[in-house]
């Protein structure tokens, strides 16, 4: 993993809620079709790269928020895989950044659209949990944008209550912790918690909502980027290691 790139597009990322319709060069295409293959090897999940297909966003739920998109990813896997959540959220989040270092725009999308109205197709044993938009961001925010901005901002958790122990702990845990407090989150809530205990780091989620654990797989690889190396354990509580 190139650290120093994805930690420029941690720095550089925001969600972007609004495209400009122009389309993306083949060659880009390709880079991220490759990606999402060699993701899909290492982790087991079944993601889909889907070019244009508007529908799902144009359905009432998505309240007009995606127009003009060039597609999305589509994070699909094995139903019963205990951990599948947070592997759509850890890879689904390298995805995001290497698309933010080609210059796109994304965002996380759990409800704003509808699935059933998706070319993606998942298999009986499958579920397509989520989707990632992508495409040329608008460089203006719009007002209904900043509109959003503001009232998620209120949700805001902060790093006190994340990790309460980072200033005891080493530069590797602290950089890790701001790399997380950058990390997308559903509504903006941080629902998850760090640790510094027995010379490495824990991660946890706080609170059930449904995708939870996405946002936990998300905030395991900015801690990764910010910290340097290292590697997680999966599942809640895991521990990290590489970096003592
Ligand atoms: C798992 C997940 C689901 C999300 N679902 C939606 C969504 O349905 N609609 C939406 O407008 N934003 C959605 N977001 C974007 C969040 O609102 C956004 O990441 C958060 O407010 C922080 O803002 P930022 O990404 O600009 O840092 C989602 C983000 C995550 C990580």
């Amino acid at each position: 993993m190139d650290y120093e790139k994805y930690r420029q597009a941690i720095n550089l990322r925001m969600s972007c809620r609004k495209f400009t319709g122009s389309p993306i060069a083949e060659a880009d295409l390709d880079k991220l079709r490759a990606l999402v293959c060699a993701y899909n090897e290492e982790s087991g999940l079944s993601m889909q790269l889907i070019i244009g297909d508007p529908a799902p966003f144009d359905a009432k739920q998505a309240m007009g928020l995606f127009q003009g998109s060039a597609g999305y990813l589509a994070l699909i896997g094995k139903t019963n895989d205990p951990n599948r959540m947070e592997k759509e959220g850890y890879f689904g989040e390298r995805f995001v950044l290497e698309a933010t270092s080609m210059g796109l725009g994304t965002c996380w999308v759990a409800s704003s659209f509808d699935k059933d109205k998706s070319k993606a197709a998942a298999r009986d044993d499958e579920t397509f949990d989520i989707a990632i938009v992508f495409g040329k961001g608008e460089q203006k925010l719009s007002i209904r944008e900043k509109v959003i901005r503001t009232y998620l901002g209120t949700n805001h958790r902060t790093q006190e209550d994340i990790a309460p122990d980072a200033q005891f702990a080493p530069d590797w845990f602290k950089n890790g912790i701001e790399a997380v407090m950058k990390a997308p989150s559903t509504k903006n809530t941080k629902p998850f918690s760090f640790c510094f205990e027995n010379g490495t780091a824990t991660a946890k989620t706080v609170g059930n909502h449904e995708r939870v654990k996405v946002d936990l797989g998300i905030a395991k690889l900015h801690f990764e980027v910010g910290a340097g190396g290292g590697r997680w354990e999966l599942g809640d509580g895991a521990t990290y290691s590489g970096k003592l």
